[in-house]
């Protein structure tokens, strides 16, 4: 049986630079290869992290035998049909959010995980440091009583606002919803699961895209959520959990998170609960990965794929209440 995971990431961005990264401080991973479309840009970063194999295209890498499993961070337009043809290779996935674009896309991915028997996980990252493994245990464990409330905003000021780039280009599904707004909304089906009905609204920027979002949730027993993104402006980017015995407040950035106060109404005391990153935090998504391959898992408990379908399929819906489709769809 093998003791680490060997790991090449499929593309060769922002993210993946990070994940590189984390992968430094992962126990049952290595890096072994890195693709690219050009295979200089795969050299280079070869270099740079001392990557042994580079490989010119992405099929090199999904076929490669020398690696288990695949970190796909290429724009949200490519997760589907990258992760696909991993799977297809017999690669184990972890695709970054959103998992897909949309809830057909999505469904495709984990019907090839399913028939194939491989392991597919979504990369939403906030699920596995520390501190988001304390919230869960402060909520079932009562601490706060019954949640009612949920409050979570992620947005940020980019530094260009480049048309083509990613995150406004709407031929490669750009917008804040699915950037940065997918990590409330995450967050919150983490906490109270798949809402009952919503509301939302949008501001529209020059090339189309929703340069803002707001949406409320409001669940079966009442209880709401009150979720925000924006790719126009920072926003507080916390996460506040109250319910009928206290509250939890996530620090700034709570996607993220290292640091939270805990609240109880009948003692009126806070607690401050700290558990700070070792690595860059992209680890501890990865070791999860790691762990569940090496126990040959196929699927995750903590970001379970019904779960990551569920999410996407609710933001369909809210594109559908606003009328916004990318053009490709
Ligand atoms: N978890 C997080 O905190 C986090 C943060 C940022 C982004 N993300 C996610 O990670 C993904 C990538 O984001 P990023 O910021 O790393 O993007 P990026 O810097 O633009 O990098 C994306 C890479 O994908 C490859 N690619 C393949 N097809 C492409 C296309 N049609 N246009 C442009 N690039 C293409 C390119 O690599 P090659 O040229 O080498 O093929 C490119 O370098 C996104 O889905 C995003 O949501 C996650």
């Amino acid at each position: 049986m093998i003791e680490k995971v060997r790991w090449g990431i499929l593309g060769t961005g922002r993210i993946a630079k990070a994940f590189a990264e984390g992968l430094k401080d992962v126990n049952n991973g290595k890096l072994v290869a890195i693709a690219s479309r050009n295979l200089e840009s795969a050299k280079s970063f070869a270099k740079d992290w001392n990557i042994e194999n580079a490989f010119g295209s992405y099929l090199e890498l999904a076929q490669s035998d020398k690696i288990d499993a695949i970190y796909i961070a290429t724009p949200h337009t490519e997760h589907s049909n990258n992760a696909v043809m991993c799977m297809e290779n017999r690669k184990a996935v972890l695709c970054e959010k959103p998992f897909a674009v949309n809830s057909e896309q999505v469904s495709q991915m984990i019907e090839k995980s399913r028939k194939q028997n491989i392991l597919l996980m979504e990369g939403m990252w906030s699920r596995f440091p520390p501190l988001m493994y304390e919230v869960r245990r402060l909520i079932k464990s009562n601490e706060i009583g019954e949640v009612r409330t949920i409050h979570a905003d992620f947005g940020f000021k980019p530094e260009n606002d480049d048309p083509n780039g990613r995150l406004f280009n709407p031929n490669l599904a750009g917008g804040s919803l699915l950037d940065v707004g997918i990590y409330p909304i995450s967050f919150a089906f983490m906490i109270n699961g798949k809402p009952e009905s919503f509301v939302s609204d949008w501001t529209r920027g020059k090339t189309g895209v929703d340069e803002q979002a707001s949406v409320i949730l409001k669940y079966q027993n009442g209880s709401m959520a009150l979720l925000h993104s924006s790719i126009q402006s920072e926003t507080s980017q916390q996460a506040f959990i109250s319910g009928t015995e206290g509250s939890i407040l996530i620090d700034k950035q709570c996607w993220r998170p290292q640091k939270l106060t805990l609240k109880k109404l009948n003692s009126q005391k806070e607690e401050f609960i700290e558990m700070p990153f070792t690595g860059n935090g992209f680890n501890y998504e990865a070791e999860h990965f790691g762990k569940l391959y090496l126990e040959n898992k196929k699927e995750s408990t903590i970001m379970p794929l019904d779960e990551s379908l569920e999410i996407i399929s609710f933001i369909d819906q809210i594109r559908d209440q606003w009328g916004l489709k990318y053009p490709f769809e």
